[in-house]
């Protein structure tokens, strides 16, 4: 009953915020529905030969009670593409066996999916999907819908003894271009402004 009167007041400042709070707490709670996100990095590369680990991340509406028979899978090529991996009833698709592990355990909500001995055909789009019963709104799935990008580097003629180490960090040390792009930017956003300000306070002085 409230809500319709409510709305007009609410309206202009949901359009004031970012769009990313609104698929956040606050639509959530004002429309008392399931709310579930899952994140990956956009993009990985590693070379030939080396492994990977694509770090996952999922959450859900913290009202949902009590979580049970918790899925992990991944797809890949794209976003109905084959399952390469489950978690029940467990599988490894040909193509990665041997190869796959998960590193995740039920009751987490972040985890990590290693490929190892990668091969050029690895190259690709991997997607997380997670699915539940939950007590208050029973069994639900969900998906990254960009998933992690992973591209496949070559080896560079082989340099005597030190590809190794190099391989290694290379291997696991994964370049997450995402996850720091928004900091640089804001830093260069701080920059601007203090020039402003600096030019602003030059103009005053003159
Ligand atoms: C590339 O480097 C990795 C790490 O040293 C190595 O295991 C792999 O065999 C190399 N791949 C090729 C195709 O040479
Ligand atoms: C989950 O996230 C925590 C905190 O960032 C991290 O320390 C931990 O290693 C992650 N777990 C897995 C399985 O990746």
């Amino acid at each position: 009953m409230g809500l319709p009167l409510l709305l007009p007041l609410l309206l202009p400042l949901l359009l004031l915020l970012p769009p990313a709070s609104l698929q956040g707490d606050h639509w959530a709670q004002l429309k008392a529905r399931f709310d579930y996100g899952m994140n990956q990095p956009t993009q990985l590369s590693a070379p030939e030969g080396g492994s990977i680990r694509i770090p996952f991340f999922f959450y859900y509406s913290q009202d949902s009670g009590s979580v049970s028979n918790v899925i992990i899978s991944w797809r890949w090529k794209h976003f109905h593409g084959d399952f390469i991996y489950k978690t029940t009833p467990r599988l490894i698709h040909n193509n990665f066996k041997n190869r796959l592990l998960l590193n995740w355990e039920e009751g987490m909500k972040n985890g990590s999916l290693q490929i190892s001995n990668l091969r050029r055909e690895d190259e690709g789009l991997y997607f997380c999907q997670v699915e539940m019963i939950t007590e208050k709104y029973g069994e639900q799935e969900w998906q990254s819908i960009q998933g992690t990008e992973l591209t496949i580097t070559h080896n560079q003629t082989t340099i005597l003894g030190s590809t190794t180490t190099a391989a290694a960090t290379a291997g696991l040390g994964t370049s997450e271009d995402q996850r720091h792009s928004p900091s640089t930017e804001a830093a260069v956003g701080i920059a601007a402004n203090e020039l402003i300000i600096a030019i602003a306070g030059l103009i005053l002085c003159l």
